[in-house]
């Protein structure tokens, strides 16, 4: 497992607007929406490619396309909505599933309240989006869920982490396994309710509204 928190003055700097409490609603989604397509840049690092022959203009030339099956975005909900239009822009032919995951906030243990999925994700590369890596239990079940149905690499993209979060990932997926986390920022930890500190709050809260 690969963790990658991208060091740019940009990210950097939406971020730090991001976790501005003074920060409202359309300013923050607005600014996820950006950061994520600044993330997806470099999270797709790896995306898979073949050789395309073409013709300019001007001659004949040699490209590469995305190869088939497209790859697959799933936004975990609800705050991981707030980051698909980001994603799309960069890979506006990529397929989007869902997953519905709840943490219990007392035991914060995550569960699956809703699917929508292709039924067999053999040999796909998958981006999973989620805003916040606090205590991994929502990323690593997600993760696990993908890869028992065949995905074979999956890239999850998040605003923030938690060293806890990546560390019970990792415990999770394995060392070996073809799994990337890219990180805006990583914060020094959580509180007792397994929040990110100093983090941003509740991202689904500050992208929708308290529901
Ligand atoms: N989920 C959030 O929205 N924020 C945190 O800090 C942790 C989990």
């Amino acid at each position: 497992m690969r963790l990658h928190v991208v060091d740019h003055p940009l990210v950097a700097h939406k971020l730090t607007t991001l976790r501005n409490r003074e920060t409202d609603s359309p300013t923050f989604r607005r600014l996820a929406d950006e950061l994520v397509t600044l993330l997806a840049y470099e999270a797709t690092r790896g995306v898979r490619v073949v050789e395309h022959d073409i013709s300019t203009p001007v001659a004949p030339a040699k490209g590469v396309k995305l190869t088939q099956p497209k790859p697959l975005v799933v936004p975990i909900l609800r705050a991981g909505l707030g980051m698909l239009e980001g994603m799309t822009r960069l890979i506006p032919t990529a397929e989007v599933g869902f997953l519905g995951m709840i943490r219990n906030e007392e035991t914060l243990q995550a569960s699956t309240y809703a699917n929508r999925l292709p039924d067999d994700l053999t040999g796909r590369q998958v981006y999973v989006l989620d805003p916040m890596l606090a205590t991994g239990g929502t990323l690593a079940v997600a993760i696990q869920y993908l890869m028992e149905r065949g995905a074979d690499d999956v890239t999850a993209i998040c605003l923030l982490g938690a060293p806890e979060g990546v560390e019970h990932v990792r415990r999770t997926v394995g060392e070996d396994a073809s799994v990337q986390i890219v990180l805006a920022g990583m914060d020094p930890g959580l509180n007792e309710v397994g929040y990110i500190v100093p983090g941003l709050g509740d991202a689904g809260d500050r992208l929708y509204g308290v529901v």
